[in-house]
């Protein structure tokens, strides 16, 4: 009768021990790990928020069991996702815009995206052959910056949060991309 009953109960165990092992794998470093990255990629670089960065990783179920390597490539990616969206936006915006300075302005920023999308995605390459080029990233940001200021002279920036956004993703980047070569080289 024990027996049987440790029979019966046997699948019932194997189903605990799965449904606790699964979730402890596919979460090996668990949200606890992007926030401490995110924390020492706020003290690398104030200008980045905690907020953002953790909600950005996040989105990227990934994020939960890489590296730091890992997260470069995954915050290039949305970095280069932003930046095209961003993009069409623009070109969108640009054929709707009415007036000669907002079309002078939109197209500023559509160079600007459009030389951004490149760069982030020889990034995006650049990762898989660990051939990171870190000064790309400096074009992506001299690219935002440049989109931003077109709109100084105006009623304000059409997309300062895009700007905003794609800043925040490559600065993350930037950041990440120091901690790796830090580790590699040692
Ligand atoms: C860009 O990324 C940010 C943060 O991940 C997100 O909130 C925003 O919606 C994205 N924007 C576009 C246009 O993809
Ligand atoms: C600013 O907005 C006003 C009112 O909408 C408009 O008449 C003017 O042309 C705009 N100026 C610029 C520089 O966009």
């Amino acid at each position: 009768m024990a027996a049987k009953s440790l029979v019966s109960v046997l699948p019932l165990l194997c189903l605990v021990f799965v449904s606790i092992q699964t979730p402890h794998v596919a979460n090996a470093h668990g949200i606890s790990y992007i926030n401490k990255i995110c924390q020492r990629a706020t003290r690398f670089n104030p200008a980045i928020k905690l907020d953002f960065c953790v909600t950005s990783l996040q989105t990227v179920p990934e994020s939960y069991t890489t590296e730091i390597a890992g997260l470069l490539k995954i915050t290039t990616d949305l970095a280069l996702q932003n930046a095209s969206r961003t993009s069409g936006l623009i070109k969108k915006m640009n054929s709707v815009a009415c007036e000669d300075l907002t079309k002078d302005q939109l197209n500023t920023c559509l160079n600007a995206y459009t030389s951004a999308v490149s760069s982030l995605q020889e990034s995006v390459q650049a990762c898989a052959a660990k051939k990171y080029d870190g000064a790309k990233l400096g074009v992506v940001l001299d690219g935002a910056a440049q989109c931003e200021k077109a709109f100084e002279n105006g009623n304000g920036s059409l997309l300062a949060d895009e700007n905003r956004n794609l800043r925040q993703l490559v600065t993350i980047a930037q950041a990440l991309h120091r901690f790796a070569t830090k580790y590699s080289k040692h």
